[in-house]
């Protein structure tokens, strides 16, 4: 008779083991089967090189999401590929992927501005440039805001030249806002930066070759003569050329940095950056020119916005507004200046300019690229591909926003989120650095506004994406002074 099998200790726990391998491998197999693996979302390539960029770039009203995302993202979801400006791409209106890319940043994505765009920003701007070199110019874009916001003479300064802008409408009915704010934004701008007044000869040739500089960006980048393009690589050439000039006039003067001086001729920011920073002179030049360029067109912009909206709004939200500087003003003595304590009071006005940033979207989209294969979720985005996080589709999401549309400044005090619902100023290491500066200036600008002038937009006007925003008639403003 054979003896009845006997099983040591030891060949039961291997048995166990070699079970549980086995489920495990069973249960990782039935899983991977339930999810499936990271692809490539769906969409649609459009035609052979131009793909799908005209329909992507077509003008809508930038309060609305415009009918190619709209359709877009009804077929395919919220994120999709497509072909865009010579490359494919990933066009994201989904809130945590484009928080994703943001946050990833030279790690997974890089900036990448069409190469068109490259020819006309130039080879230093740090809008382009990645790693060390990044670091180090948008250090003195820091430096610079933080030294305008510690300068009494630049509040000083905002105010002087908000107060003059409205003193010098007072024989007037009508106005061209855009074209009067652009010249307020540049004069606030080149006055700290290069310490001229926008209304001196070199100052409105900046503003001169600034205006053909943008309008290159949003051109077909063909370098030819009499092309937008070809103008606006002219155009920079000449602010560099202006920007050179200074310097080597600085240079035959001598600097002297730290000197208080009288009056009005206070210190500006280029005598700091050539003596305080390490840049060689085409660094210089490119600095000055991302300031100028991030500076002042987005700024005046957001002032046409709010300008807009306000107009188009229920009554209660200016007469609030106005309540609020009519406050701050009561509290001064005749023409005395507006200084940092009196920001700090105009809690409503900074929720105005938020939600007009929401609503009106000044910078619809950004361009970036994937540096390797990434994997989001059950995305997967190849390497080498662009992608395009879209911001005003989260700005204008009704599951994030009820009643998206409706311009209603009150939102940002109730709900206490909405800070993480929007980017207007982009995120991550490449978050604009001159928030606090365009807020502060739209703040003084509107004291002075809110208090001297009522206004009213034509029926027809519209601020329309461009996709940068662009209004049809440049904002033609009907004025009437407030005690009328
Ligand atoms: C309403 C006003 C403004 C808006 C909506 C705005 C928006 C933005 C956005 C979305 C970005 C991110 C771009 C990207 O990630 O590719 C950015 C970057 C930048 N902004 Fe602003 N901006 C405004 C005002 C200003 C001002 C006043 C300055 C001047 C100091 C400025 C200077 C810059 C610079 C230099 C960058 C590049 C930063 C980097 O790449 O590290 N911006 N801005």
């Amino acid at each position: 008779m054979e003896a009845p099998a006997s099983f040591s200790p030891l060949s039961i726990a291997l048995s166990l083991a070699m079970a549980a391998v086995i489920l495990c491998q069973l249960l990782l197999k039935l899983f991977a089967a339930a999810t499936p693996s990271p692809s490539l979302p769906p969409g649609c390539m459009g035609f052979p090189f131009v793909g799908e960029t005209l329909s992507f770039l077509k003008p809508h009203h930038s309060n609305s999401i415009g009918t190619f995302l709209q359709y877009h993202c009804s077929r395919f979801g919220t994120v999709f590929k497509s072909h865009l400006f010579g490359s494919p791409a990933i066009v994201s209106c989904d809130r945590e992927l484009n928080m994703f890319i943001l946050q990833n940043d030279d790690k997974l994505f890089k900036v990448s501005y069409p190469k068109a765009m490259h020819g006309i920003l130039g080879s230093n701007s740090l809008i382009i440039a990645a790693g060390d070199t990044h670091r180090k110019l948008r250090n003195v874009v820091v430096s610079f805001v933080s030294w305008c916001k510690s300068n009494p003479t630049f509040l000083h300064s905002v105010d002087k030249l908000s107060v003059s802008l409205m003193e010098s409408w007072r024989c007037q009915t009508r106005v061209f806002f855009c074209k009067e704010v652009k010249m307020f934004a540049l004069s606030v701008m080149v006055k700290e930066l290069l310490g001229i007044e926008a209304n001196e000869s070199v100052g409105l040739r900046i503003l001169d070759e600034f205006e053909t500089y943008m309008k290159g960006f949003v051109s077909l980048p063909l370098n030819l003569p009499g092309t937008p393009y070809y103008k606006a690589v002219k155009a920079r050439a000449k602010l560099s050329g202006i920007v050179k000039e200074m310097m080597k006039e600085r240079k035959k003067k001598g600097l002297v940095v730290g000197v208080e001086k009288e009056g009005d001729d206070h210190e500006n920011f280029l005598d700091v950056i050539m003596s305080n920073w390490k840049l060689d002179e085409e660094e210089i030049v490119s600095v000055v020119l991302d300031i100028l360029l991030g500076g002042y067109e987005t700024t005046a912009t957001l002032m046409g916005l709010i300008v807009y909206f306000l107009a188009h709004s229920p009554p209660n939200v200016l007469a609030k507004l106005k309540e609020e500087h009519e406050a701050i003003r009561n509290g001064k003595g005749k023409g005395e200046y507006l200084n940092l304590e009196d920001y700090k009071q105009m809690e409503f006005t900074c929720n105005v300019i938020y939600e007009a940033m929401r609503c009106g979207n000044v910078v619809k989209f950004l361009h970036r690229e994937a540096i390797k294969d990434v994997k989001f979720k059950d995305i997967f985005i190849p390497s080498g591909w662009k992608v395009h996080p879209v911001f005003s589709a989260i700005h204008l999401d009704p599951t994030l926003h009820p009643y998206p549309q409706q311009f209603n400044p009150w939102r940002w005090r109730d709900d206490k989120e909405m800070s993480k619902k929007v980017t207007p100023f982009g995120g991550g290491p490449r978050l604009c650095p001159g928030i606090e500066l365009a807020k502060l200036e739209i703040a003084f600008f509107l004291h002075h506004l809110v208090l001297n002038y009522r206004w009213k937009t034509s029926s027809d006007e519209c601020p329309l994406a461009y996709p940068y925003v662009e209004f049809k008639r440049d904002l033609l403003l009907e004025i009437q002074p407030c005690s009328c």
